[in-house]
């Protein structure tokens, strides 16, 4: 807390990303500064050590440190980084994903998720020589995405959070981004309508922590191609997690583009656009330019985490741990007598607290977080998955739970919760149609 004052002098908002304000979680009681990590845990910077149930905001899925992609990015370094020319991983890497991605048959590097979404978006309005964009779910701090909250600032509320001021976004840009609700294809439909021959993308978070209604992908990328428009999958938080041909092939629908960055270089900077080649290629006429996106350190963790994904069978490994996860906390909260229920994909398990007041269920959150932090376990009431989470994590963590959901019991019954919270209510998180 000491360091985040500090910060706070000198980095407006504390934090480079919104996700690691402290306020996000137990503010005071969970750990705000990591000195180190390896395999599923983190040591903060007053030696205490945590299993990482947020997995580096979903950047880490082999494990942090993981030796395979640590020790290829070593020897890269002792080749140099960055050169004046071009480096033969650019081809590699795309060769690779256009093996694995069914909607790769070419491919654009970036650094970020978000800027990866802004290429993306860029393309498609070139393609297409359309302006408008059609979005579900989040996708990056650019202008084009948050103009979404010039024509209404509530635009953007359930796709993110509530109370998001596109301060800074030019207003010329209002009316650009539409939001449509996940699952709704008759509203998708109209909202396509309404803007007959103006949109140049539909981009959506394919799915996150729910399965999809059937049909309904299928059904949006029929309406995407009748009206003419680029289908954009944002995989940055799913891609190669959910499986080994990303969220596109786990939901067996392959869009015109994808957008994918923190499931492929295990916490290395790097992010994808890739897509079909009629899309794709005219992006070579569009000033589509940076330094860094040709950095071989990305390049090189990527094709190795890839690698290890496969070599692993990562997705498969997290899809069955996920399940005993929640099997494990369901059966703890049977023993201790809460109504909670762990539940979503297994590959991204979270937990539904019974309660339907909306004040105390957000209470009983942050009393999760604070009393699992204590316990060893940060996180949210949620569950970022990586391949280092194995037994001991598993026994930890219901443990904890364990103790946890006795104290949130109690804090019900006997109406204790305000006493036994020594933080303010977790600040809301990122919340997404999507969820
Ligand atoms: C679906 C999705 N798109 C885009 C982004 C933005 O990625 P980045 O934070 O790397 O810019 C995120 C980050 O969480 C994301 O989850």
């Amino acid at each position: 807390m000491e360091l985040y004052h500090r910060a706070l002098e000198i980095l407006p908002g504390g934090t480079q990303l919104i996700s690691r304000r402290p306020t996000r979680f137990a503010y005071g009681v969970s750990p705000v500064y990591a000195a180190r990590a390896e395999g599923a845990r983190f040591w903060d910077v007053d030696g205490h050590e945590y299993i990482d149930w947020v997995s580096g905001i979903g950047a880490i899925v082999l494990g942090y440190a993981d030796p395979v992609v640590d020790e290829a990015v070593r020897e890269q370094i002792c080749l140099g980084t960055m050169y004046s020319i071009n480096h033969p991983l650019e081809l590699e890497l795309a060769e690779a994903l256009c093996q694995t991605l069914p909607c790769a048959e070419m491919v654009r590097y970036a650094k970020t998720g978000g800027e990866a979404c802004a290429m993306a978006v860029r393309i498609a309005r070139g393609v297409t020589g359309r302006d408008k964009v059609l979005v579900c779910g989040y996708h990056g701090w650019h202008d084009w995405y948050l103009a979404a909250n010039l024509a209404a600032e509530s635009n953007l509320s359930t796709h993110l959070f509530p109370g998001i001021e596109p301060i800074g976004v030019p207003a010329a840009l209002a009316g650009t981004t539409i939001p449509f609700a996940y699952g709704d294809i008759a509203a998708l439909g109209q909202l396509l309508d309404d803007n007959r021959g103006q949109v140049a993308a539909v981009m959506m978070e394919p799915l996150r922590s729910e399965e999809p209604p059937p049909g309904y992908l299928a059904d949006v990328a029929r309406l995407a191609h009748e009206h003419g428009a680029v289908l954009v999958f944002d995989e940055v938080s799913t891609g190669f997690r959910y499986g080994l041909a990303g969220a596109q092939g786990y939901v067996d629908v392959t869009p015109d583009m994808a957008v994918l960055a923190k499931s492929i270089s295990n916490g290395y900077p790097m992010a994808v656009v890739a897509g079909r080649r009629e899309v794709m290629e005219p992006s070579a006429r569009m000033f589509i330019s940076s330094t860094y996106w040709s950095d071989t350190i990305g390049l090189r963790a990527a094709l190795t985490t890839l690698a290890e994904i496969k070599r692993r069978d990562v997705p498969a490994g997290l899809w069955k741990f996920g399940a005993r996860l929640q099997a494990r906390l369901n059966a703890v909260a049977a023993e201790v007598g809460l109504d909670v229920h762990c539940g979503g994909l297994a590959i991204h398990p979270h937990l539904h607290f019974g309660e339907t007041d909306d004040a105390t269920r957000r209470k009983l959150a942050t009393l999760f977080i604070q009393e699992m932090a204590k316990r060893g376990c940060h996180g949210y009431a949620s569950f970022y998955l990586n391949a280092a989470q194995q037994e001991a994590e598993l026994e930890q963590t219901a443990a904890a739970a364990r103790e946890t959901f006795a104290i949130l019991a109690r804090g019900l019954a006997d109406r204790s919760l305000d006493d036994l919270l020594e933080c303010d209510v977790q600040q809301e998180h990122f919340r997404r149609l999507v969820k």
